[in-house]
């Protein structure tokens, strides 16, 4: 790891072993309620998914970047062809797959369009849109250090309750009673790119295919199938910046981030 470090970005240790980045973009963007898929929603000009793959392509992590749309659509392969044409030399491959209509199925679309002899994979959602290179860096670090699954995370500043509905006795003073509250120094708001050795990654999603339709509901990100194999996941710094953009005011608050002072993809820790 220290050598790999001297060594410097021109030889990164992840483009030593071959790393791809999957970039899921096939989501419908319901709670932006913008009327289109939330990768094609502007921000700061260009479009969400523009500034996801230019964090991808910055990081230099990736020898292949495999992104998934929405099944039928005809923009973001347009802009995807246009980005892909504009890459300098030396850039990652660009290639793109019909999503499917969950966020598992987009990732496992991704992964059956990877390169033969791909050894790490890291699974990026483009409503992150503006997560620094910097973390792209840390997770494919991790990976080259040792570790089977890295995902980037950042500390909890809400005190976190538990809760249940009630019986219907108290339901006239409030709806949920709470049943506990988590210890907060343990707990982690967990983002993305979430980094795997494609093998263990593969065999996590081959477990998934045999959920029904509850527990595959419950599948919120790929390190939480990889958990259940057993197989430890590691976790590194996130950053403030990689927030997902998911209701209007997160949109506010990335439009603020690309026109503050600091500028476009200011970088933190
Ligand atoms: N995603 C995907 N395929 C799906 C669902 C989601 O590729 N079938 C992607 C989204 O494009 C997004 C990431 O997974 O980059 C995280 O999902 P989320 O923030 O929930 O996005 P959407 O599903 O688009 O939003 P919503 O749930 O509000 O409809
Ligand atoms: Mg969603």
């Amino acid at each position: 790891m220290q050598n790999a470090h001297n060594l410097g970005r021109m030889t990164h240790p992840s483009k030593r072993a071959v790393t791809a980045v999957i970039v899921v973009a096939a989501g419908s963007g319901e709670r932006l309620g913008y009327g289109m898929p939330k990768a094609q929603v502007p921000l700061g000009g260009e479009t969400i998914l523009m500034h996801a793959l230019r964090g991808v392509v910055a990081s230099d992590v990736a020898r292949q970047v495999c992104v998934a749309v929405p099944q039928g659509d005809t923009a973001l392969r347009a802009l995807i062809a246009e980005f892909t044409v504009d890459l300098v030399d030396g850039g990652p491959e660009i290639s793109v797959v019909d999503g499917g209509s969950t966020r598992a199925d987009s990732v496992r679309a991704a992964l059956a369009a990877l390169e033969d002899g791909t050894e790490f994979v890291l699974v990026h959602d483009a409503a992150r849109a503006l997560a620094p290179e910097r973390v792209f860096e840390r997770v494919a670090e991790a990976l080259a250090a040792g570790a089977k699954a890295v995902i980037p995370t950042m500390p909890v500043v809400d005190t976190i309750k538990t809760v249940a509905g009630t019986d219907g006795a108290d339901a006239l003073i409030a709806p949920e009673l709470v049943t506990g509250t988590a210890p907060r120094e343990e707990l982690r708001a967990v983002q993305t790119p979430q980094g795997f050795e494609l093998a263990t990654l593969l065999r996590a999603h081959e477990a998934a295919g045999l959920f029904d339709g509850k527990q595959a509901a419950a599948v919120t990100d790929d390190a939480m199938l990889v958990e259940l194999l057993g197989v430890p996941v590691h976790a590194v710094r996130g950053a403030s910046q990689s927030l997902k953009i998911t209701t209007p005011l997160d949109l506010i608050i990335a439009e603020g981030l690309l026109e503050g002072p600091l500028g476009i993809r200011w970088v933190e820790g």
